[in-house]
């Protein structure tokens, strides 16, 4: 049932305060603020590198996870597409954790990379939407993601439910290794809990963001770009933008655009940019002025700093609240979800179900 929503992706859109608000509570003692893994009996200082596999959105999510693992963890981080890793049979070194997302647990490509991996002797964590799957099954250990039933073709609510399970298990990998303290984990976790109400917030630029997008469709390419964490959400702001409204759309980490891309910069350009006002959005700041000399039109999402200082000169500005710096990528991915969506709106191609795509992708 879609309620009041046009789209199974549109009510998808805007469930995701409440099922990220119930996903993270299954991991968290809330009196302690501090995340409890019951399923996962894993001592994580024993963890010597975590390899990470999925496919498409799910891969993203792997995507940001690593920033994570290795920023506040320490754990070094490899991962691939599925399609790759499970012929490239890479070594595994010992003592390598395993993780596996996918939202139906059912992807063909990712399930083989965990068989795989279980041959090899690594030890197996499936995060997955669907608690009888077959990768939560197979997996020494599963996590839910608890975002309920996703319909929509295009991944939304289970792409930040996933970030937001993976979030939970950086902290309890870094209190372990000693990387974080209990106030430390007491921030992030209630920084955690307070991502409901900022998402909201976020939502409320859905009219700024449907005039971006009712302009945006009449260009037929684009470029995503974001640095750190947020260069995965460039990505998935590409990738959700190509599957469901047709507009070609490539995501490149900022620092990456004078090596190549900036050679498709001109009027007809549009550069969608998520920087928050971070450690890194000087970098960003002056790449975007990069692109503005050569006529790109940029779309700006930042938060109220750095409308401040980075506007002059954009498209357009979408301002999105501050967060905890670590949760920026969960917060962004609103925004890159919406613009996504009413760019399809606005071009009237079939959201739910957009051409050539399947939900569950069980045949390689
Ligand atoms: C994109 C999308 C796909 C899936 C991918 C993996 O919006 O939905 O890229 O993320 O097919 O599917 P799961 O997560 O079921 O393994």
């Amino acid at each position: 049932d879609k309620g009041m929503h046009k789209h199974f992706m549109s009510k998808e859109i805007a469930e995701q305060p409440a099922v990220l608000g119930d996903a993270v509570k299954h991991y968290i003692n809330t009196e302690r603020n501090a995340v409890v893994l019951p399923d996962v009996d894993l001592d994580f200082s024993k963890i010597s590198q975590i390899t990470m596999v999925a496919c498409g959105t799910a891969y993203l999510a792997c995507n940001v996870a690593k920033y994570w693992f290795e920023q506040i963890a320490g754990i070094p981080v490899d991962l691939d597409v599925a399609s790759e890793f499970r012929y490239r049979e890479p070594p595994l070194r010992d003592n390598t954790l395993a993780v596996f997302v996918s939202q139906s647990g059912e992807t063909a490509d990712t399930l083989a990379a965990l068989r795989y991996c279980n041959d090899n002797h690594a030890q197996t964590i499936g995060v997955v939407n669907v608690p009888e799957s077959s990768i939560a099954r197979e997996s020494n250990a599963s996590l839910q993601i608890h975002a309920g039933v996703e319909i929509g073709v295009a991944s939304t609510k289970a792409f930040t439910c996933q970030l937001t399970v993976l979030m939970t298990m950086v902290i309890k990998a870094a209190r372990q290794r000693g990387k974080l303290d209990a106030d430390g984990e007491a921030a992030l976790v209630s920084a955690l809990l307070g991502l409901p109400s900022i998402i909201n917030v976020a939502l409320q630029a859905e009219h700024e963001i449907i005039d971006v997008a009712n302009a945006l469709s009449k260009f037929s390419d684009t470029l995503f770009l974001g640095r750190g964490a947020l260069f995965p959400i460039a990505l998935e702001g590409a990738l959700k933008l190509k599957e469901i409204s047709y507009i070609h759309a490539e995501g490149y980490a900022s620092g990456e655009l004078k090596h190549g891309p900036i050679a498709l910069v001109d009027e007809n350009m549009p550069i969608v940019v998520f920087a928050p006002k971070d450690a890194l959005f000087d970098k960003t700041v002056s790449n975007m002025q990069e692109v503005m000399a050569r006529r790109g039109k940029v779309i700006l999402f930042t938060d109220d700093a750095g409308a401040q200082v980075a506007s002059d000169g954009a498209w357009k500005v979408i301002k999105m609240p501050a967060v905890h710096a670590p949760l920026a990528p969960i917060l962004y991915a609103i925004p890159a979800q919406l613009l996504a969506y009413h760019t399809a709106v606005a071009k009237g191609t079939d959201v739910d179900q957009p051409r050539n795509l399947a939900k569950s992708v069980t045949v390689e």
